[in-house]
Formats: structure tokens, C-alpha cells, sequence
């Protein structure tokens, strides 16, 4: 008798353990490391970082992104203030050698009382993978010379690292992440939106813009950031009499969109190395029929992962977000697109929107449908990881206040400013860091190796 109660005690004891093992598996962690909740104000105007150029109509603002698909050619982009200049550019493989030439164009446009400079693009062609090109304008007047590196050819184990930052703004906390994202170092920049935050200001004053334009300029003059288009850039405002949407941002910022064979800027995809990267538009229709929808459903079917093993997706509002801030406004999109993105195998979902940090196990949601009620993300190994990047550090503030308990799905998230990389090493193995501003440079606080979905797919890389 006592020999059976003991023998039922341990087997109670095992599955009490067996649940608790369970439980220990699906629990998250939400990191309480934080260090100042309260939002920053946009630095002053006449911040060092916002300098104008020396010289007569100095070029300023100086940017590039890719200007094709897979980055034989690549855009620069400029603004002069004083007067038009030209929209040349003189390109070559040595500083004191820029034997080639490009001629641009120059926009401008007016944005209630505000006037813009002339903003100038011109896309450089015909241009080998993996090469550092220097690269000056401004003739005539006053010539400001920079480089970048193109892509490298697309290829099954070429490697990468890619930066991911969004939601930067302007303020001390942005130049922060500025300056920790320059110490770790990416080839490119994948962007998730929402850039200079100037709509917060009376009239949307689009100087904000300008400002933007100069402080980032020490990293996007020299390497390709990849444009995601938020909130923020749609700057639709009737009491002001502008209901142009994404009207400063499409003058300023150009994408690629066309030699993915996209209609409109704001959705499209590049190749970056090892890496498919397909960009989303919140802030446009995706309903059925709409012209994202459509492209999306053909450009999934153009992906081809013995070239690109990488595929991943970024959109500025998240589809999975444990964050009490913007709850749930990603939902119609993850509805709309997550069983192509299972489907399709998506390595990585990444986006911005809540100002904070957050990372899922791999999960999906769908089930569902209106007769079964079965809707609740599971672990699934042929889902994306969803990866929340909204923490450049804006006039906003930090997004403090999470959904308690912790869901199932979310697997690290913390308020704190901060970026990542993604780590691309070959077909198989991707390393993942997170690093926030409240540490020194080099301090990685969130690290995962993600294996690919393509060539690993059963392969359990959750933590
Ligand atoms: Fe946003």
C-alpha cells in the first residue's frame, strides 16, 4: 500500500515537473532594464549635427538607396538651397579618379507656408556588385565628395549585415542610436520607418525635414538605407490644405520600386547579398485587389531562395505586438498576408511603429476561420520570427506599457532605445543583435541564431 502511494506520488511529482517544463518553455521574458522613460525633445536647431555645409550653395543632405533591384545602380539624392546648381554627379573607383558621369533631376515642392530646397536625384548605372565607388556634386559651386560600397551579387552564401533601426527622429536619443548603429557597423540599412517625425511640429514644419536630412547624413551618404514608409511620412493634413499623402517624403526619399515591378513607391523589394527583402506599405490599401495585394501575391512567387535564401518582409506596423501601444493596428495586414507568409516560408518579419523592442518565437496564427473559433498563435516551425524595431529613440518617448501577462508568442521585448543587426553568414546561419543606447557600443542585449527556413526548416531556433 505504501509502496503505491509512493509509486503515485512520483509519478505526480514527474508531471508536475513535465508542466512546469511546459510552462517554463512558453514564458517570455520582459526585461525591466530601462533607463529614462521620459521622451526627448528634438535637438535644437542649431545642434552641431544639423550644420549647413560650408560654401556657396553647398549640396546637403546627401543620401543614397539602392537605384535598381540588386544595386548595380545606386541613387543619390541631394538638396541645394540657394540656387538650382545642376543635378550632375561624377563617380569612379578612386578618390582623385571620378572619370564617370551622371546627369540627374531636381524637384521641389510646397508644403503649406513651407518651400523646399531643390532636391536632387540621380541614379548611377551600369555599376559592378561589391565595389566602393566615390562620388562628389555640386560643379559649379561647391563640391562635396563621399563613397559607398555597392551590394554584393546576389548569391546563396554571400554574406551581409544589415542594420535595422526605425523610428529614429531627431532627438538626443536618435543620435544615439546613430551613433551606436555607426560602432557596430552594417553594409546597408534596412529603415522601418517614420524618419524625422517634422509632422509633430506646428504646421508639420518641414524644416524638420531638412534637419533630418542633414543629421543622418553621416551614414546614409555612405551606404544604401532601405526605406520602409510610416505614420510619419504620410503627412496628410486638410486643415492645412495638403492632402497630397507621403507628399515630403516621395520628393525626398526615392525607392527602387520599379525594377521589382511595383506601381508606387511605398511597396517594392531589393536583393541585398544573400537576402530577398520585400517592403510593405501599412499606409496604402492591401485589401484584396488592391494593387499591393496584387503585387505581393506575384512578387512571393519571383522569390527564388537557391539565389536569395534569405526572405524577409518589413512593414512599419507590427502584426505582432504585446505593446499596449498601438495594439492590434497591424491585425488587418496579418490577416490579410501571414498564410503567405508561412506559406512562403518568410525567415524574418521585421518592423517599427511602438518605440520599444520586442522579438516572438516562431508563430502563426492561422487557423481561424468564422466557424471553428480556433484563433490563437502556436509555435509553428515553418512561421517567421517577428521582430519589433520601433526604438530609434523619437520626440515621442518610449512605448512603456505592455500587455500583461506576457503572451505565448512574444519572447523578449523591453523599453529601451536601441538597433539591431541581422548577421547574414551563409545559406544556413544568420546571428542576430540587439544593442540599446543605455550600454557601451559593442554590448549586444538580445542575440539569437536564426537558421533559414528554406534550407532548415524543421530546424528549432526559438529561444
Ligand atoms: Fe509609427
Amino acid at each position: 500500500m505504501g509502496a503505491l502511494r509512493r509509486h503515485h506520488c512520483l509519478i505526480a511529482a514527474f508531471v508536475l515537473a513535465g508542466l512546469l517544463l511546459v510552462q517554463a518553455e512558453a514564458r517570455g521574458v520582459t526585461s525591466a532594464y530601462r533607463r529614462r522613460l521620459e521622451a526627448a525633445e528634438d535637438m535644437p536647431l542649431d545642434a552641431d549635427v544639423f550644420a549647413v555645409p560650408p560654401g556657396h550653395n553647398a549640396p546637403q543632405q546627401v543620401h543614397v538607396t539602392l537605384g535598381d533591384q540588386a544595386g548595380t545602380a545606386m541613387t543619390v539624392s541631394w538638396v541645394t538651397v540657394d540656387e538650382v546648381g545642376n543635378s550632375t554627379v561624377m563617380y569612379g573607383r578612386a578618390m582623385g579618379r571620378l572619370d564617370m558621369a551622371a546627369e540627374g533631376t531636381h524637384t521641389r515642392y510646397k508644403y503649406h507656408n513651407y518651400t523646399s530646397g531643390f532636391i536632387h536625384h540621380c541614379t548611377l548605372t551600369s555599376l559592378e556588385h561589391g565595389t566602393k565607388y566615390y562620388y562628389a556634386m555640386g560643379f559649379g559651386h561647391t563640391v562635396r565628395t563621399f563613397w559607398f560600397t555597392t551590394p554584393p551579387k546576389p548569391g546563396p552564401d554571400v554574406p551581409f549585415r544589415m542594420g535595422l533601426i526605425g523610428d529614429l527622429g531627431q532627438t538626443s536619443d536618435s543620435n544615439s542610436t546613430l551613433t551606436h548603429y555607426e560602432a557596430t557597423g552594417g553594409d546597408a540599412v534596412l529603415f522601418m520607418g517614420d524618419l524625422s517625425y517634422a509632422d509633430k511640429h506646428p504646421l508639420h514644419d518641414n524644416n524638420r525635414w531638412d534637419t533630418w536630412g542633414r543629421f543622418s547624413e553621416r551614414s546614409v551618404a555612405y551606404q544604401p538605407w532601405i526605406w520602409v514608409t510610416g505614420n510619419h511620412e504620410v503627412d496628410y493634413a486638410p486643415e492645412l490644405g495638403e492632402t497630397t499623402p507621403f507628399k515630403p517624403f516621395s520628393h525626398r526619399y526615392p525607392t527602387p520600386h520599379r525594377s521589382s515591378g511595383s506601381p508606387e513607391p511605398y511597396w517594392y523589394s531589393v536583393k541585398l547579398a544573400s537576402a530577398h527583402i520585400i517592403i510593405l506599405s501599412s499606409y496604402s490599401a492591401f485589401g484584396k485587389y488592391t494593387p499591393q495585394y496584387k503585387w505581393l501575391e506575384a512578387e512571393l512567387k519571383r522569390v527564388n531562395r537557391s539565389e536569395t535564401p534569405w526572405l524577409i518582409v518589413a512593414s512599419h506596423s507590427p502584426w505582432y505586438n504585446s505593446y499596449n501601444f498601438h495594439y492590434m493596428e497591424g491585425e488587418p495586414m496579418r490577416v490579410q498576408f501571414e498564410q503567405w507568409a508561412v506559406d512562403a516560408r518568410v525567415d524574418l518579419v521585421f518592423a517599427g511603429h511602438v518605440h520599444a523592442y520586442e522579438r516572438s518565437h516562431r508563430v502563426s496564427n492561422i487557423k481561424y476561420n468564422i466557424t471553428d473559433g480556433r484563433c490563437k498563435p502556436v509555435r509553428d516551425r515553418r512561421a517567421p520570427v517577428y521582430m519589433t524595431i520601433g526604438d530609434g529613440g523619437n520626440i515621442e518617448g518610449l512605448a512603456d506599457s505592455m500587455t500583461e501577462p506576457q503572451p505565448s508568442y512574444s519572447a523578449f521585448r523591453e523599453a529601451s532605445f536601441g538597433h539591431a543587426v541581422l548577421d547574414i553568414k551563409n545559406r544556413t546561419h544568420a546571428y542576430y543583435a540587439w544593442y540599446r543606447n543605455a550600454d557601451g557600443v559593442k554590448v549586444d542585449a538580445d542575440t539569437v541564431w536564426f537558421t533559414n527556413r528554406y534550407y532548415m526548416p524543421n530546424h528549432d531556433d526559438s529561444r
